[in-house]
């Protein structure tokens, strides 16, 4: 992901993300120490996905497809390659977080064989309330 990115990588952050980040939060990633990238497709940003990684530590920040493109696998194969930069970094253990209600990021973490490791209760603004965070671990 370049600086030009960052406005069609927005656009579809608030396509895909009832709770988007900001373009503040986007900027602020592309920097040393994070890893954020772009899936093209025919020359158009059809996914992202951002990852910092320190002492030994992948942490998946952001994992996004297209929602016209979701469920063609293109979502495990980002997730993949996140994870052999990571061992390529020198981490030996990935960590996540997601809603509890989002069921297809659940079943692809599952898949891929990450853990669930812990909950933070009421995390995340929801429609109704807050939602909990689930955190999930991978050894790499
Ligand atoms: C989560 C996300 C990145 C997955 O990408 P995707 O391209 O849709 O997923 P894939 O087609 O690669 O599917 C991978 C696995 O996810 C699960 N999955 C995909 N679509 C699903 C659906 N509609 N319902 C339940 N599980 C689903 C399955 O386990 C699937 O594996 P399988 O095909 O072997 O059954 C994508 O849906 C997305 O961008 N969602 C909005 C943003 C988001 O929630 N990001 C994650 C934040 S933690």
């Amino acid at each position: 992901m370049q600086e030009e990115d960052i406005e069609p990588v927005m656009v579809l952050e608030r396509l895909a993300y009832e709770f988007p980040w900001s373009e503040g939060n986007m900027r602020d990633c592309l920097k040393p120490g994070y890893s954020c990238w772009v899936c093209l497709r025919e020359g158009r940003i059809i996914g992202h996905a951002i990852m910092s990684v320190a002492a030994g530590e992948a942490s998946i920040l952001n994992l996004c497809i297209h929602p016209d493109l979701q469920g063609r696998g293109l979502g495990r194969k980002l997730l993949k390659q996140m994870l052999a930069i990571a061992r390529q970094q020198q981490a030996d253990t990935a960590f996540l977080e997601l809603r509890r209600s989002n069921r297809t990021a659940s079943s692809l973490y599952d898949a891929i064989g990450f853990n669930e490791i812990g909950l933070r209760q009421d995390y995340y603004p929801a429609k109704k309330g807050r939602e909990d965070a689930i955190l999930m671990a991978k050894v790499l």
